[in-house]
């Protein structure tokens, strides 16, 4: 792809889904500007790459990256299998003109998405691949239950789903302050500032909570995949992270 990719945001919502809200990527909208420093810090990248490991896409599949933000994971995803062809889907409009600049700067041409996890912007049975990546504790349940349905219609049988997000078995968060994990750089006072009050929120937040166990293995089997089982799991200092995959039958 030349350098001045061509990279359009496509507006998806609904009259309606305009003013639906949403919980932003760093939590406020204000610590947009930060999210790629802070994720990079923590050692995101390495979480993604094992995502993309774990999916298995080969050249020239299609992949949605549901929740995709400022597009870290489906980078990861180009980086490993240039000729996938990406869609990333966000809510989040300031995410997605970053995602949009990131790609232009690195001359290559995702399709953004800009719209909610519950429509996937994909025909029937039309994906290979869809993936996502700490997007999941930020929907609801209903839109949780939407996803896993929506994932199930628009990939082709036996197309996967693998999402990466906290939860699973033994999930709960330990102290802040006493981090347990070994992924990414030790990082600098106020860094560490912010990554306990990352731990913080995750640990204690409700909607985290709805991950814990198997809450993302039983959401998508009672959407109808297949085999949907914790494939891998990453002791992080923000919390347990569960890898998750499934087929679909
Ligand atoms: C922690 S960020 C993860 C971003 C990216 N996947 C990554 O790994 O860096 C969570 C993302 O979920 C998005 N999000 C929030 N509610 C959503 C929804 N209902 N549907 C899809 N994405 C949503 C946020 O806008 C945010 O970009």
């Amino acid at each position: 792809m030349a350098a001045s990719a061509h990279v359009r945001i496509l507006d998806q919502r609904t009259p309606q889904e305009r003013d639906r809200p949403f919980l932003p990527g760093a939590g406020k909208t204000w610590l947009l500007p930060f999210y790629d420093l802070f994720t990079r810090i923590a050692g995101v990248g390495a979480l993604h790459e094992r995502v993309v490991k774990i999916a298995g896409i080969e050249p020239a599949q299609a992949v949605a990256d549901v929740g995709c933000g400022t597009g870290n994971l489906f980078f990861a995803v180009l980086a490993a299998q240039p000729s996938a062809r990406v869609t990333g889907l966000d809510p989040d409009g300031d995410a997605l003109r970053r995602a949009a600049r990131k790609a232009r700067r690195r001359g290559v041409a995702p399709t953004l998405v800009q719209g909610f996890a519950d429509r996937i912007p994909a025909e029937d049975a039309s994906l290979d691949h869809v993936v996502s990546s700490l997007a999941l504790h930020h929907v609801d349940d209903d839109g949780r239950i939407a996803f896993a349905r929506d994932a199930l219609r628009a990939l082709r049988p036996g197309g996967r789903v693998t999402v990466v997000d906290f939860g699973g078995p033994a999930s709960r968060v330990e102290h802040a302050g006493h981090p347990t994990h070994r992924h990414g750089h030790r990082p600098g006072h106020a860094l560490r500032q912010l990554t306990r009050l990352m731990r913080t929120r995750v640990g204690e937040s409700p909607v985290v909570a709805r991950n814990h166990g198997d809450g993302i293995v039983t959401l998508l089997a009672d959407a109808g995949f297949d085999d949907a089982r914790e494939v891998a799991h990453a002791d992080h200092r923000l919390g347990r992270l569960t890898f998750v995959q499934a087929s679909r039958p």
